[in-house]
């Protein structure tokens, strides 16, 4: 179905949007040279199915060059809780994207510096072809928290409240692509699974463009699949 701009499909669970997001992630991955992955629990299904495919042939990312949307801020990658670290353990160890390939925040340097540092990169090698997105419970993408602008761009921000405490305390700052990057994008693959994430979804999609709901900035773009999972999806 269509939702105003944004394409959606429902699956049953979280099994089920994950295969078919890596169904589109295969599809779309011929004509993308540039990645851009989100951290999180929703796309770890998506992210085992491309480390299995790099395993046994089915997908490579030997030519490709990645971006990550985000990292706390300041934080050491060698840090068990950075975003780097969960990319690593999760994604970038198990499949062929070498080494060089990967443009990350670098959370160690001073905040003008990193701010920069993947401006310069992004500006080298962005935009994104095809760009993995998650959605937080307030409506945030990346750390583009409410009260964010259509023209945010990479930047350090402060962290909502709930965003801090649903990450565990990690950091109340981080560095993030803003809204234009991900905007950029030539292609969009959303996924959002569980009940806690319907309301976020529906004003995604169903409400008006606002900063107040970060993700509805996506209804401006042409090229926006959401995949859910039923819970996800009980409110649209
Ligand atoms: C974090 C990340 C987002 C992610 C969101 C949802 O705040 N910065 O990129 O989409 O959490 O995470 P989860 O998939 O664990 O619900």
């Amino acid at each position: 179905m269509k939702v105003q701009n944004v394409r959606v499909i429902v699956e049953d669970d979280y099994e089920a949007m994950s295969d078919r997001a890596f169904g589109i992630f295969k599809r779309k991955l011929r004509d993308a040279r540039v990645l851009g992955f989100a951290t999180g629990g929703t796309p770890l299904g998506l992210y085992g199915r491309i480390a299995d495919g790099c395993g046994n042939g089915e997908v490579s990312l030997k030519n490709k060059i990645s971006f990550n949307l985000d990292e706390y801020y300041p934080i050491s990658r060698s840090d068990a809780r950075s975003y780097r670290h969960f990319m690593e353990k999760n994604l970038f160890s198990k499949t062929d994207l070498p080494e060089g390939s990967i443009n990350f925040p670098d959370a160690e340097l001073q905040e003008s510096e990193a701010v920069l540092a993947y401006s310069a990169a992004y500006a080298a090698d962005g935009p994104v072809d095809l760009q993995i997105l998650g959605i937080g419970v307030n409506g945030h993408i990346a750390f583009n928290e409410p009260g964010c602008t259509r023209n945010s761009r990479i930047r350090v921000v402060e962290l909502s409240d709930n965003t801090v405490e649903r990450n565990g305390r990690v950091s109340a700052r981080a560095i993030t692509m803003g809204i234009a990057e991900i905007l950029e994008s030539k292609s969009i693959l959303l996924m959002a699974s569980g009940r806690d994430k319907a309301d976020a979804v529906m004003r995604m999609a169903r409400g008006g463009v606002t900063g107040d709901v970060p993700a509805s900035f996506l209804q401006l773009h042409d090229d926006v699949v959401a995949v859910l999972d039923e819970e996800a999806a009980a409110m649209l």
